[in-house]
Order: structure tokens, then sequence, then C-alpha cells
């Protein structure tokens, strides 16, 4: 059991898939946490659901790519629960489908803006916001494509391929004020994001992985939520794979 009791924890794109499994694992662990969305609506839900298991979590509409928004968020965070410990920078999207010489440059800047841009915006609020609280632990959600190329998805790679960089950056700044920094990088999963995937293509897809199938968010969350605790006391600056063994080959 991960003892998170008196920890504030954010997660942004708190509202689907990913996020919505790290939310619920870190309340469920004890932590107090302000689900971050541009869907209010799926925010209020997760919120919903785990103040009903007998949690603390608060909802707040939030673009990441947008920098006012993010320092307002995280001030919000802050003046609803007192601190900020915990922070997983998850929200995502999956960007356009197109070999890299027809990618639009309007995609191109979408992508980077919500997959890039959004993770540099909120680790330059949550950390001072980290410091004041005493300490704390960043997991930016990267994945598999942080590490090895896809056809046909040029900013999505680029920008997760940025997400493990930046990580590394901030670990080695603020491992004296006790930050830690982590990013993780999930195989496919299956969440609202792939729905855009034909499902004739979601087979071959799961057959990429080391055991042969997708995985679920829970999984993840799980990964994440041993990264946010002081049982992972010694574990910053790193890219850590949960992918079925996607990246074994
Ligand atoms: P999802 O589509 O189920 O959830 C993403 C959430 O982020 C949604 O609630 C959406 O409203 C929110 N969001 C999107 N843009 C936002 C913005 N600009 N500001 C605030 N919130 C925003 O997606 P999923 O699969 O849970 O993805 C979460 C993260 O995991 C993403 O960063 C994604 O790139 C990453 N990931 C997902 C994989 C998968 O196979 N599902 C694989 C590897 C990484």
């Amino acid at each position: 059991m991960l003892e998170l009791k008196g920890k504030v924890a954010l997660v942004t794109g708190g509202g689907s898939g990913i996020g919505e499994a790290c939310a619920i694992m870190l309340a469920h662990q004890g932590a107090k946490v302000a689900v971050l969305d541009q869907n209010i609506e799926a925010a209020e839900r997760v919120t919903q659901q785990i103040k009903s298991s007998g949690g603390q979590a608060n909802a707040l509409r939030v673009d990441v790519s947008d920098e006012g928004q993010v320092s307002k968020a995280v001030d919000e965070v802050i003046s609803q629960f007192g601190a900020l410990h915990i922070a997983v920078n998850n929200a995502g999207i999956g960007g356009d489908q197109a070999p890299t010489a027809e990618q639009t440059i309007a995609g191109w800047r979408k992508v980077l803006s919500v997959n890039l841009d959004g993770v540099f915006y909120c680790m330059r609020d949550e950390i001072p916001a980290m410091i004041k609280s005493g300490g704390g632990s960043i997991i930016n959600m990267a994945s598999i494509l942080g590490q090895v190329g896809y056809a046909n998805a040029a900013g999505y790679v680029a920008a997760k391929h940025g997400v493990v960089g930046l990580t590394k950056s901030a670990a080695l700044e603020y491992g004296t004020k006790g930050i830690r920094v982590n990013s993780v990088g999930p195989g496919f999963i299956k969440t609202p994001l792939l729905s855009a995937v034909p499902k004739e293509a979601l087979e071959p897809i799961a057959q990429l992985h080391a055991l042969k199938r997708l995985g679920e968010s829970k999984e993840v969350a799980t990964l994440v939520t041993f990264l946010a605790s002081d049982e992972a006391s010694f574990i910053t600056g790193n890219y850590y794979a949960v992918d079925g063994g996607y990246l074994a080959q």
C-alpha cells in the first residue's frame, strides 16, 4: 500500500483514460486530487466518482496549451488544497496522421502546443509551488513514441521525445530542492485516444507488444502512483516504459 495521505496531487487530462485512472488511484491511496481537463464535464464526473468512494477531489477547467490558464489553475489548486506535492502532466492529443512532408503547419503546432508546450507550462508553475510545499514528484506522460519513431506521426513523436528531454533537464535542476521528475512511456493503451484508430488496425497494433495485447489505463496508473510516492525516493530523471514489451525489440 503506497501511502499518499496528506499529499496534494494534480492530474492534467484527468477526465479520461490514463489521467482518469491516475486521479482515481492517487485519491484511493489518500491524496487530495485536483482533476484538470479542458473538458470540465469529464473532470467533474471523475471527481464525483472519487468523492463517492470517500476521497477528496476538485475539478478545474484548463487548456494546458494556454500558459495563462495553467498559471491560474495551479494557483487555484494551492488556494483550494494549500499545497502541491504531486503533478501528473498527462493531457495529450493524438495529432494528425500523415507522412512528415504532408503534415500541415497548423497540425504540427497543435500537437506540439498541447503535448510539449503544455508539459513545460505546467512544470513552470508546478515547480515553484512544490518548492514552497517542501518538495514533490512530477510525472510527465511520454509514450513509447518518446523513445522510437512511428510512421505518420512526426509531431506526436517529436513532442514525446521532447517530454523525455524536458524531464531529464528539470530533474537535474531541482533534485536538491526535493523535487523528483520522471517520465512514463505507455505502450498502446485502451482509451478514447485510440478511437481514431480503425478497429481492424487495433489487433495488428496489439501484436507489436511482447504480451500481444493492448494495455489498460490502470496498468499505467500503478506505475505513476509508485513514482508519485515516497517509496520512489531515489528515482529521478528517468523514463519508465509500461509497454507490454513493445520496446524490447
Ligand atoms: P484520452 O483522450 O482518453 O484523454 C486525454 C484527456 O486529456 C481528455 O480528457 C482530454 O479532454 C484532455 N485534454 C486534451 N487536450 C487538452 C488540453 N489542451 N488541455 C487540457 N486537457 C486536455 O487519452 P489517453 O489515452 O488517456 O492519453 C493520456 C496521455 O497518455 C496523453 O499524453 C497520450 O499522449 C499518452 N499516451 C497514450 C497512449 C495510448 O495508447 N492511449 C500511449 C502512450 C501515451
